[in-house]
């Protein structure tokens, strides 16, 4: 089957270490665990879209080395077809140090490799793959210039846009949001993009508005444990969160854009795409790890049809 969804963006090996707590600068902590699993915030997302059953594909490098044939063939054996991904012989796999802590919080130091090495001729090796699909969902873990070209080919063929813009930043330029349908920030990104900060629900609506103002036709803030933010040209909306037993946020986020890109893409409409995007992500904080942690369709239905909210 022809992929409906295509993912541009970063492959990593994620180093983890679980952690009672998070480091302070300067010290050093005894971990209770060790493990290498495949992330990224690219792969991940590709994994998500095609565990709800989303033909996917993903364009993107890794490196000629161990990390990278692994990365490849856990997205394989999710299905995601990886026949346009690079395997650059200049640059090491994206790694990404991740420490979590037991009450799930994270920290991150991700060092790119190939991923940053994507430029906009990548973007060629999308091509193909936006004849026939529907959503195309990027991030920020590679340059920026890719990305805004990867953006501009698929508005030009017709392709429905979402990016998600972490990590971080706070000079994102307005020609990104512009050709972006859909933005995905997480509150804290919000607030760098915006300048301010969300606590709030009436400070999520505001920088939800502030971000469409920007460009962006739709613009979706999570807000992990108080649910979601939607603000479309008709106004603002919330999305209640699904209860969840936090063990470990990594890769919710890309469980949630994973999700809307896949329910988005088998033709749903945008209030179903968000609810299911949102018990995709609630459902991935309960397990550890990042792609290893994304629901099935199945999983997500019946978290979706339960009476929880
Ligand atoms: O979004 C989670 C991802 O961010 C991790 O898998 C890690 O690779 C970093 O890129």
């Amino acid at each position: 089957m022809k992929p409906t969804v295509v993912v541009f963006g970063s492959l990593n090996m994620d180093l983890v270490a679980r952690v009672q707590r998070l480091p302070s600068p300067g010290e050093t902590l005894t971990g209770q665990q060790f493990e290498t699993t495949p992330g990224g915030k690219g792969a991940n997302q590709a994994v998500a879209a095609a565990r709800l059953g989303a033909p996917t594909a993903m364009v993107g490098r890794v490196g000629a080395d161990a990390f990278g044939e692994q990365l490849l063939a856990s997205l394989a054996s999710h299905g995601v077809v990886t026949d346009a991904i690079l395997r650059d012989t200049d640059a090491h796999t994206g790694v990404a140090l991740i420490n979590v802590a037991q009450n799930g919080d994270n920290a991150i130091v991700v060092v790119p490799g190939a991923n940053g090495r994507v430029q906009s001729a990548d973007v060629e090796r999308l091509r193909p793959f936006l004849a026939d699909a529907a959503i195309l969902l990027v991030q920020l873990e590679v340059p920026h210039e890719a990305v805004l070209a990867a953006l501009r080919l698929a508005r030009e063929m017709g392709v429905r846009t979402i990016l998600d813009p972490a990590p971080a930043q706070a000079d994102l330029p307005d020609e990104l949001l512009a050709c972006c349908d859909i933005l995905t920030p997480n509150e804290h990104e919000a607030a760098i993009l915006v300048g301010g900060t969300i606590t709030t629900a009436v400070e999520a609506a505001e920088a939800a508005e502030t971000l469409r103002a920007r460009g962006a036709s739709v613009a979706i803030i999570t807000r992990g444990e108080k649910g979601a933010t939607v603000a479309v040209a008709e106004g603002v909306w919330h999305q209640p969160p699904f209860r969840a037993s936090v063990v470990d946020t990594v890769g919710a986020g890309d469980a949630f854009d994973g999700a809307l890109a896949a329910l988005l893409a088998d033709g749903q409409d945008l209030a179903t795409a968000v609810r299911w995007a949102a018990a995709a992500g609630a459902l991935a904080v309960q397990r550890h790890g990042a792609q290893a942690a994304m629901p099935t369709r199945e999983e997500v239905l019946a978290l979706v049809q339960s009476k929880r909210p």
